[in-house]
């Protein structure tokens, strides 16, 4: 079961990597461009976790998770706006596990989190990812749970507790942010960043 599922998701990766590869004209980084630009969304990324981090959990503290819930709507930041202007960068956060469907991933976002989740599954180190596409270059930045998530994504019979599950289902009707542990994949930063 375990291989076939292993053969299934090799066979879907190298279909998503040919389209991939034959829809757009991939372009080449120097490596020092390279790690400038890797560097670059990671600040903004590392910023933007950091601000809805200490907010999350201030309004966790002041009135427990359900007061918390839209303080994982990075929405609700405009804090993070005049970095990403000065930085000349968009940043995004996307899923394959959406609560907001705003959130889904696309397919060549899916591509890196597929590729995140067998790394960390392996027990491997993950490190962030970048691509460059018609004069855009785009940087990949995992998203791994801790405990502290475990409040509004863990397990909806224990970790999240009733009232919470409830207002969170009464918002998120198609809800599938739940059942995760610690230290795993929710989801990926996107950052692009206009190619100078
Ligand atoms: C207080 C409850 C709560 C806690 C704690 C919480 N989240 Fe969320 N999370 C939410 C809600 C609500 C959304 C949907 C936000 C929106 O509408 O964009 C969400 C959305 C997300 C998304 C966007 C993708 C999606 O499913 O819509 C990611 C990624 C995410 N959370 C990661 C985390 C991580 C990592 C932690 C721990 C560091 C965490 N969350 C802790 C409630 C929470």
């Amino acid at each position: 079961m375990r291989s076939f599922t292993i053969l299934l998701t090799s066979i879907f990766l190298i279909t998503a990597m040919i389209f991939v590869g034959c829809g757009n004209k991939q372009e080449e980084l120097t490596e020092t461009e390279q790690t400038e630009y890797l560097e670059k969304g990671q600040d903004l990324a590392t910023e933007t976790q950091k601000v809805l981090g200490s907010n999350l959990m201030k309004a966790i503290n002041e009135g427990g998770p359900i007061n918390a819930l839209e303080f994982c709507n990075i929405q609700a930041y405009p804090l993070t706006d005049s970095m990403a202007t000065a930085l000349k960068a968009h940043i995004t956060r996307v899923t394959d596990k959406p609560r907001n469907q705003a959130n889904i991933d696309n397919k060549d976002e899916l591509t890196y989190i597929a590729s995140f989740k067998e790394k960390l599954g392996a027990g491997e180190q993950v490190s962030p990812d970048i691509s460059v596409m018609d004069g855009k270059v785009t940087g990949y930045y995992p998203i791994i749970t801790n405990q502290m998530c475990m409040q509004c994504h863990g397990s909806e019979n224990d970790q999240i507790n009733e009232e919470t599950l409830a207002k969170i289902k009464e918002l998120y009707p198609n809800d599938q942010a739940t059942g995760y542990g610690a230290g795993e994949l929710r989801g990926i930063w996107v950052v692009e960043m206009d190619r100078e």
